[in-house]
């Protein structure tokens, strides 16, 4: 019996062997890889990523330049010898032509001496250390960074009455920067850090930091966990009485995150976050993406983690279209250096010297819309570059 699969490795099979006879044609499918974590504590991550990359094909087709776009996605896990395993197995067995994904810091790092062997593009749709980036010339970023996020939060907080502040975040990379941009902005405006407190990333119990944090009486808790672990969080703040204390929540967005937000309920009211992604965001370009991806996934809600996926798709589209259908590595990774264009989140730019993207960092109030929380946009910070960058290169 010939199944569809070995028919289609066949034909994939005598295209190749035939186009191989004419010097210089090109390969008529353009594969990505996607490594996602779509089991274990970080499955939301994954499942938003996919969802995002797959409402951007829905939007706008699979063809670009003349070539098939294939996806295939994997699971890591959550797991970084399985992220390095999975993509040298998508280079060496499937070809693709780009990578892309990456849920946690320690899983975008762990592909760094496969794309430098392979010389392909790793788009990081997910993992936002600012240090990334400049572990491979082939990274390139359509997430975020967590000091582009975190400044803003400083700022804010040093500019409204805020003095004594507690930081809390998971103790790696993007915790390490958010403590570390947050303080500097902060603490430079003339605002005390009166402690600052680090979890465990893997199964964190709030609740003894805590308690911790509602005797030294601060004006307010700045916080940062990856996505997925807000809820608990929120949780363990309500139970142990601090927004009754009159201690405030500010946080990077990823706290908030608008696929849990809901579910979060009364304790997030009023909780004030900087990030570059609200479901709630007022453009044409974010309604028709809401409607587009909601509509395709039984209602759920797109949080910043899709928008990763969607731009990062985006991204290879118009890196394929400036090529004219070119899906060698070195031609992909050139023509996405300086890309702009107008996102779901708002404008966006690839800086051409980091690789690493540029984009408004929007203060947002949880608020209640419609029977609904939402992340609702009050101020932007316009075309935020990674200040970890623009510091190391004197700008
Ligand atoms: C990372 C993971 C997250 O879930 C997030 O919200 C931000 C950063 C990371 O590991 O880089």
């Amino acid at each position: 019996m010939i199944t569809r699969r070995s028919f289609v490795a066949a034909s994939a099979g005598l295209a190749m062997s035939a186009l191989a006879a004419i010097p210089g044609h090109a390969q008529e499918t353009v594969k990505v890889g996607l490594i996602l974590p779509m089991t274990g504590p970080f499955a939301s991550t994954g499942r938003q990523v996919e969802a995002g990359v797959r409402t951007y094909m829905a939007m706008h087709g699979d063809t670009v330049a003349g070539k098939k776009i294939e996806l295939v996605v994997r699971d890591d896990a959550s797991t970084a010898d399985q992220t390095r395993r999975i993509a040298q197995e998508l280079v060496v067995n499937e070809g693709v032509n780009v990578l892309g994904g990456f849920g946690l810091t320690p899983l975008a790092l762990a592909v760094a001496p496969v794309i430098n062997q392979a010389k392909i593009p790793a788009v990081v749709m997910a993992a936002a250390t600012s240090s990334i980036t400049e572990q491979s010339d082939y990274y390139v970023r359509s997430s975020f960074t967590l000091p582009q996020a975190s400044v803003p939060v400083g700022t804010w907080a040093a500019e409204n009455g805020l003095k004594r502040v507690v930081t809390l975040v998971s103790d790696y990379g993007p915790g390490i920067d958010a403590e570390t941009w947050f303080t500097k902005e902060f603490t430079a405006k003339g605002g005390e850090i009166v402690e600052a407190v680090r979890v465990p990333l893997q199964n964190p119990d709030f609740a003894p930091y805590l308690q911790r944090v509602r005797d030294a009486d601060p004006d307010a808790i700045f916080v940062f966990l990856p996505s997925g672990v807000g809820s608990l969080f929120m949780k363990q703040f309500a139970d142990r009485g601090l927004a009754e204390a009159g201690i405030k929540l500010i946080a990077t967005g990823d706290v908030t995150d608008d696929d849990l937000l809901n579910d979060m309920g009364q304790p997030a009211l009023g909780a004030i976050t900087g990030h570059h992604y609200s479901a709630a965001h007022d453009s044409p370009e974010n309604k028709a993406y809401v409607e587009a991806f909601k509509s395709a996934h039984n209602g759920m809600r797109p949080n910043f983690m899709s928008v990763g996926g969607y731009d990062g798709m985006h991204l290879i589209y118009a890196a394929l279209e400036k090529t004219g259908g070119d899906a060698t590595g070195e031609a992909l990774i050139e023509a996405m250096k300086g890309l702009s264009w107008t996102s779901p989140r708002g404008p966006i730019t690839i800086d051409p010297q980091t690789r690493d993207i540029v984009q408004n960092i929007y203060m947002r109030e949880v608020k209640e819309a419609d029977g609904e929380l939402y992340n609702v946009e009050f101020a932007t910070y316009e075309a935020v570059k990674d200040p970890a960058k623009a510091e190391a290169s004197g700008q």
